[in-house]
């Protein structure tokens, strides 16, 4: 009998989840879909471990079909033996009550190599079910999700975008170290990582949030990348963070100028890539080994839950 793979992903995204896999997984084809999720049929067998075929994809695993009822979910599960069940809406802003599906397993974050069942609700539909494995590049929670306390003096949504790429990748930032960030206004991470300590360096001709600004760690630096010049930056940057509404591709070629400089302290990146052209997400490949060449090799990308049409790359030395 064939086997499938399923991905869910930001309602809306499905075209950007199929684009990638068509690109990466020739064997797989695609299925089916409804917004937030997506399955494709496999040429062999899918393992509860695949690997991801999309960095929009929330979460990626063996897809096993649809269950009207608890009985016929829990009878298509147990060959998998999942030891964590995650129920969690297709539609994130369509919250659906976890009832009766909750009575599959134990809820909660999933502990590495932990089978997991995964639960996909939607109002007045079957549930869809599938199974993956735990492991470090995915977040543990249901559906992906990546729990950030709420923040009401945040001027951007990017103070979650940074906030959620630091417990993502268990980006070790800490206070006293020194970021740098490209496309900063009005503050939204400035102010993430002013909070967690650092020396904050926010490179944006826009203005930075009143609040953001009159931090004692926060500097401004009031002129576009390209005419930044390296005198007006710290002796050491330990993070750049890169959030321009430009193209990735001009995005990089202005970083690049920067990063001789920076290179001898850098640790780290936390590099949005915009991706108003969907076909940017054929570039993908190239886009990391630009940032492969920065000498940031130990890379990573993903559309994390606060990401809009961009993708979050994390890159380490
Ligand atoms: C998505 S917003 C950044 C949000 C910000 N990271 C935050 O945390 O609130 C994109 C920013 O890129 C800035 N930008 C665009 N082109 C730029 C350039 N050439 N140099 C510096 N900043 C640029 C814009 O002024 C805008 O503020």
């Amino acid at each position: 009998m064939a086997e499938f793979a399923f991905a869910t992903c930001l309602p809306g995204f499905e075209p950007a989840v199929k684009r990638e896999v068509a690109r990466r997984r020739p064997d797989l084809r695609f299925a089916y879909s409804r917004p937030g999720l997506v399955t494709f049929r496999a040429s062999g067998p899918v393992a509860p471990d695949d690997v991801s075929g999309s960095v929009f994809a929330r979460v990626w695993g063996h897809s096993i079909g649809a269950a009207g009822d608890l009985a016929t979910a829990k009878a298509m599960l147990a060959p998998f033996a999942p030891t964590r069940v995650h129920v969690f809406s297709r539609d994130p802003d369509v919250l659906v009550p976890p009832e009766p599906w909750e009575s599959l397993g134990a809820a909660g974050p999933a502990e590495l190599g932990e089978v997991v069942a995964d639960v996909i609700v939607a109002p007045d539909e079957p549930a869809w079910i599938g199974v993956h494995r735990h492991d470090a590049t995915r977040p543990p929670h249901a559906g992906g999700s990546i729990p950030i306390a709420e923040e009401p003096t945040a001027p951007s949504r990017a103070y979650y975008k940074c906030e959620e790429a630091i417990a993502w990748a268990h980006l070790p930032v800490a206070a006293g170290e020194v970021a740098l960030e490209i496309g900063a206004a009005p503050g939204g991470a400035v102010l993430a990582l002013a909070k967690r300590g650092l020396d904050v360096w926010a490179c944006d001709t826009g203005d930075l949030a009143p609040d953001v600004n009159a931090l004692s760690n926060v500097h401004h630096l009031a002129t576009k990348v390209g005419a930044l010049r390296w005198e007006q930056l710290p002796a050491r940057i330990d993070w750049l963070l890169v959030d321009v509404n430009l193209a990735p591709q001009v995005a990089l070629h202005e970083v690049a100028r920067l990063i001789p400089r920076l290179k001898s302290t850098l640790r780290g990146a936390i590099i949005t890539l915009k991706m108003n052209d969907w076909a940017f997400i054929d570039e993908l490949p190239a886009l990391a080994e630009r940032i492969r060449g920065f000498g940031l090799t130990d890379l990573r990308m993903r559309h994390l839950p606060s990401n809009r049409r961009e993708v979050c790359c994390v890159a380490l030395r």
